[in-house]
């Protein structure tokens, strides 16, 4: 092979700071999953955005990365993203400061169980809200501005409970089939325009929302986990680096699961 060539697949496979300079914005960010993918998109040198409806907690997560990676790496967009003027007026902020955006992750969700003929319509209100609703507000607003420089990286979360279903889960799950619906066809009608669109399908992580199920349920899942043990968040923050990535440009439309091999 020409050196010429192997010169310039070395350049696309330089893992060092993979996102340099990609603006970026990353919902419910102040814990978990989302803390840990605004630390590794840090890392990989972006410039992010990271929101959260709870402006405390995303204050605190946004000084921490800021400490590790120098001033103004991080900005915290503090809204609900159920709310679609909130979320007009974060993107408009973000467009108004850079003139583009180039990598949008859709991380912020809630989940509450119910069994079925116990389900409300504020809970599903409250569900479908900040997991389907608030993504597809998003994608949309963040596509318009992506076009415009024919690229951009959208990444969505869903969960492997929207593949497999899960009892106690009628709307969680519901909202996370959704999502992976809600990612092939934005795919589809956005690859022309040189947006890529994919989901992670996390397994069980190891955060807040997964802890909440009590020390008994979560045991019984971790025993058909075929790794052994729950999903670290950082785990799936380099899923995220890597989708959010040109490593990653000839994937599109894609949910990638990971879930220790529970799905295999
Ligand atoms: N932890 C898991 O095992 C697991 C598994 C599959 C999928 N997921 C998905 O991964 C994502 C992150 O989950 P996590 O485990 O880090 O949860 P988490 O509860 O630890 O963090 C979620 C964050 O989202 C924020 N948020 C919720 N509603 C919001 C809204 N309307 N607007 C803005 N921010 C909002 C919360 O305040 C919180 O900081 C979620 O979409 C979740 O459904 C998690």
């Amino acid at each position: 092979m020409l050196t010429e060539e192997l010169v310039q697949m070395s350049q696309s496979y330089d893992k060092g700071r993979l996102l340099e300079g990609k603006v970026s914005l990353i919902t419910g960010a102040a814990k978990g999953i989302g803390k840990a993918e605004v630390e590794a998109f840090a890392a990989a040198g972006a410039i992010i955005f990271a929101n959260d409806i709870h402006r405390d907690e995303l204050n605190e997560t946004v000084s921490a990365v800021n400490d590790r990676h120098g001033a103004g790496t991080v900005t915290a967009l503090p809204f609900d993203v159920a709310n679609l003027d909130d979320c007009k007026a974060a993107v408009l902020r973000i467009h108004k400061k850079h003139s583009r955006l180039d990598v949008l992750v859709n991380n912020a969700g809630l989940m509450k169980d119910a069994l079925i003929g116990t389900i409300t319509p504020d809970l599903i209100n409250a569900i479908y809200g900040a997991n389907v609703f608030g993504s597809m507000h998003l994608l949309q607003l963040c596509a318009k501005i992506m076009m415009r420089h024919r690229s951009g990286s959208i990444i969505n979360t869903s969960s492997i409970v929207g593949i497999t279903g899960n009892p106690g889960q009628l709307v969680y799950s519901s909202t996370k089939g959704a999502i992976i619906a809600m990612t092939r066809t934005a795919a589809k009608e956005l690859a022309p325009r040189g947006i890529r669109v994919n989901a992670i399908a996390p397994g069980m992580i190891d955060t807040d929302m997964m802890n909440s199920i009590g020390p008994k349920f979560l045991q019984k899942h971790i025993d058909n986990i075929p790794l052994g043990r729950l999903g670290r968040p950082e785990e799936i923050a380099s899923a995220a680096v890597f989708l959010a990535s040109d490593m990653a440009s000839y994937i599109t439309g894609h949910t990638l699961v990971v879930d220790g091999s529970v799905l295999v």
